[in-house]
Formats: structure tokens, C-alpha cells, sequence
């Protein structure tokens, strides 16, 4: 697993950014996306969800917790676990299964909810993540520079 960092300059280049990662996924694998609102994570989600061949409407599962997308080859799972505040209460909504060893690919926004914060902490040199990298769980943290510039730091496998 090797890091990277970039900068998107528009919500279609993020969005291409998901497309191309779409390409690496393999079933049981989780992508962790952490960020602000407004930091394009969903909008990542819909590059990636696209990249796979889903072609209807892709949005945060904000209240439903979960969608999920389906597709030929894989199931895609979409969590957003925004409104869950504790370990306990994504256990309790049954959401654990997505989370480790999926049958599927998972897609997590606020991703902090299940790992903890201090899994998404950036070092100062902001090129990567303090925490040791977890097997099965790809980081992704967004952060909005101004504008349309978001910055990405995250684990690639490689394509
Ligand atoms: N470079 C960019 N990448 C992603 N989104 C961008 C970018 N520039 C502007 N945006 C806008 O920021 C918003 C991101 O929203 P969304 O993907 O729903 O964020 P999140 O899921 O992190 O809350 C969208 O309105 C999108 O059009
Ligand atoms: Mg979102």
C-alpha cells in the first residue's frame, strides 16, 4: 500500500478520481472516506459507482444508513454513518458486517464514527496518516482548500 496526495480542481475531476479508483476494487474491501461536509465525498462515491457500471441516482444515505447499489459483478454498499455517534449504536444498526469483511465493496462516509478519529489523523508533513494502515480498509481523507480545490490524501493500491 503506498500513499499519495493530490488536488482536484473541479467536482468532474474528483469524480474521474473515483472512476479510476473503481478499477482497483476488489470484493470485501472497505474505502473510508473522511472529510467535511462539502469535501466530495459523496462525490467520490459517484465516480466510483459509476466507474462500475451503476448508472441511476447515487446520494449519502444520511437517514437510511446504507444503500446499496447493485451490479453484476459485486455488490456496492454505501454507508454514511453521519447520525451514529458511537461503535455501540453502528452495532446496533447492524452495520458491521459492511464494515469488516464485507460481501461486497464497502464505501464509508464518516468513517471516524466506526475507526476513531485519530485513524484519519494526518503527520504535519500532511503526506500521510499517523495511524499504521488497517488490512482490508483503504484511507481517504478529503479537505476543502477554498473554492473548488479539495485535497486528497490516500492509500492506493495501485491500478
Ligand atoms: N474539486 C471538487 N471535488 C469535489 N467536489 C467539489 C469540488 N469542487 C467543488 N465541489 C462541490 O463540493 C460539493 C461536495 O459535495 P459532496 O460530495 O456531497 O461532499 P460530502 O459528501 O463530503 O459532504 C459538491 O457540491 C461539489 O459540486
Ligand atoms: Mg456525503
Amino acid at each position: 500500500m503506498t500513499m499519495a496526495t493530490c488536488i482536484t480542481h473541479s467536482p468532474e475531476e474528483t469524480f474521474a478520481l473515483g472512476e479510476e479508483w473503481s478499477r482497483s476494487l476488489r470484493s470485501g474491501e472497505v474505502i473510508a472516506f473522511a472529510g467535511d461536509l462539502g469535501a466530495g465525498k459523496t462525490q467520490l462515491v459517484k465516480g466510483i459507482a459509476a466507474g462500475l457500471g451503476y448508472d441511476r441516482r447515487v446520494q449519502s444515505p444520511t437517514f437510511a444508513l446504507i444503500n446499496e447499489y447493485p451490479l453484476t459483478e459485486l455488490s456496492l454498499f454505501h454507508l454514511d454513518l453521519y447520525r451514529l455517534e458511537t461503535k455501540q449504536e453502528i452495532l446496533v444498526a447492524g452495520l458491521d458486517e459492511f464494515l469488516i469483511e464485507p460481501k461486497g465493496v464497502t464505501l464509508v462516509e464518516w468513517p471516524e464514527r466506526w475507526f476513531g478519529p485519530a485513524f484519519f489523523e494526518l503527520n504535519e508533513a500532511k503526506s500521510g496518516f499517523v495511524a499504521a494502515p488497517e488490512t482490508g480498509v483503504r484511507r481517504v481523507f478529503l479537505e476543502t482548500l477554498g473554492g473548488n480545490e479539495r485535497r486528497l490524501v490516500y492509500e492506493d493500491i495501485g491500478v
